[in-house]
């Protein structure tokens, strides 16, 4: 994400559907029990997709993740890097990077679904001029995808299909100049725009299939889905129900959200925003990740950011303001304004679970996990079956967490594993200066580095260690802070290297895109750390380089990975190195004491593949590194010699890398999965031509369709007008796996 806004409303929502909010797993028993019972839903699927109904329910057992295969290395050349020169070169402006996405020779790349693409019952066709309405919003594919995942269906035989599965995307913020024909204040602002705004947010369920070769949206599919800032939630775990979880209750339309005078019970919220990238479990369900979240609020009075109150400190250390990202849900929909609704922005910035196979199933926020910006939430299941989902804080000297499920996952009983994100440890990272580091334990007994047990430490007060713990989740940025948890440069995705081909350790990766504030002036409203009592505003501190974080005012990122002792993913100690220093390997910028700016991506030739500012990062079920940048997307500055934002490969023995993707201007290239087969990728494009008015939406971008007319299903014309965040589906010519 990089717009300045960063960061469903077919159902009518009020409290009186709470009581039937279940666990999302009883959920899906319950639901799949009415599809064989009505049989209208599976019947219809199967006589439409070639599947017996035994292979609909074999569906909602399907591990989402295939056996792994072996690591066949990059049978692919680098391509160029899209720098302004090969645009220019090509006839085009030398202010801008060339304006497509290319892939190596011997593959192609067709845009799959873009904003604003019907994926449901009753959808309509994108207008191209973004004239919808909410409810026809709702019912599309959200704005500015991010994480995703394919959920295969299963076959007769009860293996996953590579032609015909879910896939499961985030929506993670809207740019509202695109969003509305006028822009976001043109002809005035209204809750219209709010509520259209709300519903091109969340996540979107897209059903895909392959026919003859062409993969397509099934635009009509019972089971595509949207799930939006009005999509009612449950709160689960060891937050739930505590007082800071309890927000004013509201009767919400698409006419007002009116104030039913009482309070949530804790238990409930109306939505999920600011999704940004995903997790999935091995129990097959997808997790999205909340970020951003302050953004989206805002104050009509003042807003309390005391280091002295509650709510003012919590308002500090997320960095909730009367201003927010310039959205303006709060001047129309109260449910979003800071002063009159301090603690709703506490049921925001959860990783949520959602069960993609069922459109019927609740998501549930999961609270045991913490409450920070979620980035992504990756797992690891280690030989004793203990899991454990590894996360990053992305701002500016947060941290990056662990959490470990109390129980062990079952692999052979679904049901089994429903609890298991409800109760465990919830640990944050300190890295030594010796490649050691230490897992350190956010629960009410842990002494914080000033001596105080969490549960004697103010901010954590409670009646009891049950409380206490509620407080820790709430709070947990505040909770990593009085521990002396390391501060980070902006941890991004966590990726986890498959035990595959005799390699066999719990070794987990996590992208540190960049950071302005290291080794910056200290001063006092700039302090070398995040003071222990948790009152220093977000991004704020400017710490001193370290071993973890080497680089003064790190402008392109770095790759860092941890080996868990004893191959536990219980550990409380690891071992750690920094896989990659991202740079320009031509850069002309002069050296200081701790950055040659060159970085050490190993390529050749030297510079073939350098990339700066990685974020999504995801390994192969093969064991291929893939990293995705989210860099300056125009190809200037700093990016002058690298060009515009990519995709790589890497071999996670090696370091070696090559250029897989590049994309258009303007973007962020985040989200990546595979088919089971692996020969099939989903990649996204985030907000190509960003910084757009509404007066010239086409003035950086007229992406996807200025380079497709059509639709990958090579039938459905692209409307043109404004640029679209999408996926876009790759394949390799000859058949075979991509990236051999
Ligand atoms: Fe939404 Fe940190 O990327
Ligand atoms: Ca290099
Ligand atoms: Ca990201």
């Amino acid at each position: 994400m990089k717009g300045a806004s960063h960061p469903t409303n077919d159902v009518t929502l009020s409290q009186s559907s709470v009581p039937s909010i279940r666990d999302v797993i009883d959920t899906v028993e319950t639901s799949r029990r009415q599809f064989v019972k009505t049989g209208l839903s599976a019947t219809a699927l199967a006589s439409a997709g070639g599947l017996t109904l035994g292979g609909l329910v074999n569906t909602v057992e399907a591990a989402p993740v295939p056996a792994s295969l072996g690591f066949p290395g990059m049978g692919f050349e680098s391509v160029p890097a899209n720098t302004r020169a090969l645009n220019a070169s090509l006839g085009g402006s030398a202010s801008s990077t060339v304006d497509r996405i290319t892939v190596p020779t011997g593959y192609t790349a067709q845009v799959f679904v873009s904003w604003g693409d019907a994926i449901m019952p009753g959808g309509t066709a994108f207008t191209g001029t973004a004239a919808e309405t909410a409810a026809q919003q709702a019912k599309q594919f959200g704005m500015h995808n991010d994480g995703m995942h394919f959920f295969p269906f299963s076959g007769t035989t009860g293996a996953p299909l590579n032609d015909r599965g879910l896939l499961a995307v985030n929506n993670e913020y809207t740019h509202e100049e695109i969003l509305f024909p006028d822009g976001q204040v043109g002809s005035g602002y209204t809750l219209a725009k709010t509520r259209k705004s709300q519903a091109a947010h969340g996540v979107s369920v897209v059903e895909a299939r392959r026919v003859n070769g062409k993969w397509s949206v099934v635009k009509n599919s019972l089971y595509g889905r949207r799930i939006t800032a009005n999509t009612l939630a449950r709160i689960s775990g060891p937050a739930a129900g505590h007082a800071l979880m309890k927000s004013k209750a509201f009767t919400i339309t698409d006419g007002a959200s009116v104030p039913t005078g009482g309070l949530l019970d804790g238990f409930t919220a109306y939505g999920t925003i600011n999704n940004c990238a995903h997790g999935i479990t091995p129990w097959g369900t997808y997790l999205t990740c909340e970020e951003n979240f302050n953004g989206n609020f805002g104050g009509t009075g003042a807003v309390d950011t005391s280091a002295t109150t509650e709510i003012g400190k919590l308002n500090r250390r997320y960095g909730l303001s009367a201003g927010g990202f310039g959205y303006r849900w709060h001047t129309t929909d109260p449910r979003f304004d800071l002063t009159t609704n301090p603690n709703e922005p506490n049921l925001f910035g959860w990783v949520v679970e959602i069960d993609p196979y069922n459109p019927r199933s609740v998501p549930v926020k999961r609270t045991a996990l913490g409450r920070i910006k979620h980035e992504s939430a990756q797992y690891v299941v280690d030989s004793q079956n203990h899991i454990a989902f590894y996360m990053g804080d992305d701002e500016r000297n947060e941290y990056i967490y662990k959490f470990v499920c109390s129980g062990k996952f079952n692999p052979t009983n679904r049901a089994a594993n429903r609890d298991l994100l409800d109760s465990g440890v919830l640990y944050v990272a300190r890295f030594d200066s010796n490649l050691s580091g230490q897992w350190l334990a956010l629960q009410p007994d842990t002494i914080g580095v000033n001596g105080v047990a969490l549960r004697d430490n103010p901010n954590f007060a409670g009646a009891n260690d049950a409380e206490v713990l509620a407080k820790i989740l709430v709070k947990t940025r505040m909770a990593a802070d009085a521990v002396g948890a390391t501060s980070m440069d902006r941890p991004e995705w966590t990726g986890a290297r498959p035990r595959i081909n005799g390699f066999d350790e719990v070794e987990v990766y996590c992208t540190l895109t960049n950071n302005s504030r290291r080794g910056g002036a200290v001063t006092a409203s700039t302090p070398a750390s995040n003071a222990i009592d948790g009152s220093t505003p977000a991004a704020t501190a400017n710490p001193p380089v370290d071993a973890a974080n080497p680089r003064a005012n790190n402008a392109y990122g770095h790759i860092i990975r941890w080996r868990e002792t004893g191959k536990s993913v219980t550990a409380t100690t690891f071992s750690w190195d920094l896989f990659a220093q991202a740079g320009d390997t031509l850069t002309t910028k002069t050296p200081n004491a701790t950055n040659d700016f060159k970085g050490n991506i190993v390529d050749t030739p030297n510079g073939s593949a350098d990339y700066g500012a990685p974020d999504g990062l995801w390994f192969d079920y093969f064991g291929r590194l893939w990293v995705q940048t989210d860099q300056v997307g125009d190809g200037s500055g700093d990016f002058i010699n690298i060009g515009g934002n990519v995709m790589v490969c890497a071999d996670p023995n090696t370091g070696e890398t090559r250029r897989f993707l590049t994309a258009p201007n303007k973007c962020e290239v985040t989200g990546v999965t595979m088919t089971p087969d692996g020969k099939t990728m989903f990649v996204g494009v985030q907000h190509p031509g960003e910084d757009a008015t509404a007066a010239n939406p086409t003035a950086f971008s007229n992406w996807p369709q200025n380079q497709w007319s059509v639709e990958a299903d090579g039938v459905t014309a692209l409307p043109a007008g404004r640029p679209r965040s999408s996926v876009v589906v790759i394949t390799k010519d000859d058949g075979g796996i991509i990236g051999s």
